[in-house]
């Protein structure tokens, strides 16, 4: 009796252990991802949870992007930064002279960098048209918002491999639609339209393939869905101020 009794409690221990230990491996997508900071450098914060993009987006594909991906990038750049005090001011500044930089700062600091952009300028929510002086501007160059959206997707669905597709301010204030390969962007002096990126969005297979396999087109449309253009229009704000500065 005592033996049968001492194997049900051995039995009872080992399968709550494999409960806790299931319980512990599996992702809480509901939560943000906690603080990462790499060699004394905070890396930029997811400002949702993985599962807030979800209707749209699948919370395995932000959390590999962010968390891996982009993670990726961010550890690498500050790897080349060490003993490169040149590297050290803002981002901005060392993308417009990128040229100067080898092709692994051009790459991981460009993939850092965008994908903070893309992130940032996400939310679902009732952001449905950008307000007043953007709109504007928009209406200006490209007469309707739909338009403008049209031409940005064709942009983004013509790129041929991995790259992204954005909305920029040139040196004259003016909107203008690109697209750049691999981890590129407009600021960098490599690439042949250049200006203040204020939307970006991301063509790289790991931002849609899971939920969207080969149907970039789908992904493209839903990315509209997700656009906070409160953000954007917070961007064009910061780019025209830039720009009158220089
Ligand atoms: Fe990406």
């Amino acid at each position: 009796m005592k033996n049968k009794i001492f194997i049900i409690m051995i039995a009872i221990f080992f399968i709550n252990n494999i409960k806790v230990n299931s319980q512990t491996n599996t992702t809480d997508y509901s939560k943000k991802p906690d603080e990462f900071v790499y060699k004394g450098i905070a890396f930029y914060q997811l400002p949702y949870s993985y599962n807030s993009l979800e209707k749209y987006i699948d919370k395995e594909t932000v959390m590999i992007h962010y968390d891996r991906h982009h993670k990726a990038y961010f550890t690498k750049y500050i790897d080349a930064m060490e003993g490169k005090p040149e590297l050290q001011g803002k981002m901005e500044d060392v993308l417009k002279k990128i040229s100067q930089y080898s092709e692994g700062i051009r790459n991981n600091l460009g993939g850092y960098y965008n994908h903070i952009m893309y992130w940032n300028i996400m939310l679902p929510g009732d952001f449905t048209s950008p307000k007043d002086k953007l709109a504007k501007a928009i209406e200006k160059k490209f007469g309707t918002l739909e338009n403008m959206k049209k031409q940005l997707s064709d942009a983004a669905l013509s790129r041929f491999g991995s790259g992204w597709a954005w909305l920029s301010v040139n040196d004259n204030g003016e909107l203008f639609i690109s697209s750049t390969a691999n981890q590129d962007n407009p600021l960098m002096d490599v690439v042949k339209e250049r200006g203040v990126p204020i939307l970006a969005l991301d063509v790289w297979e790991h931002a849609y393939y899971l939920k969207y396999q080969n149907k970039r087109k789908d992904y493209v449309d839903n990315f509209w869905k997700l656009l906070n253009w409160n953000e954007v229009d917070k961007l064009y704000e910061i780019a025209l101020k830039n720009i009158k500065q220089n």
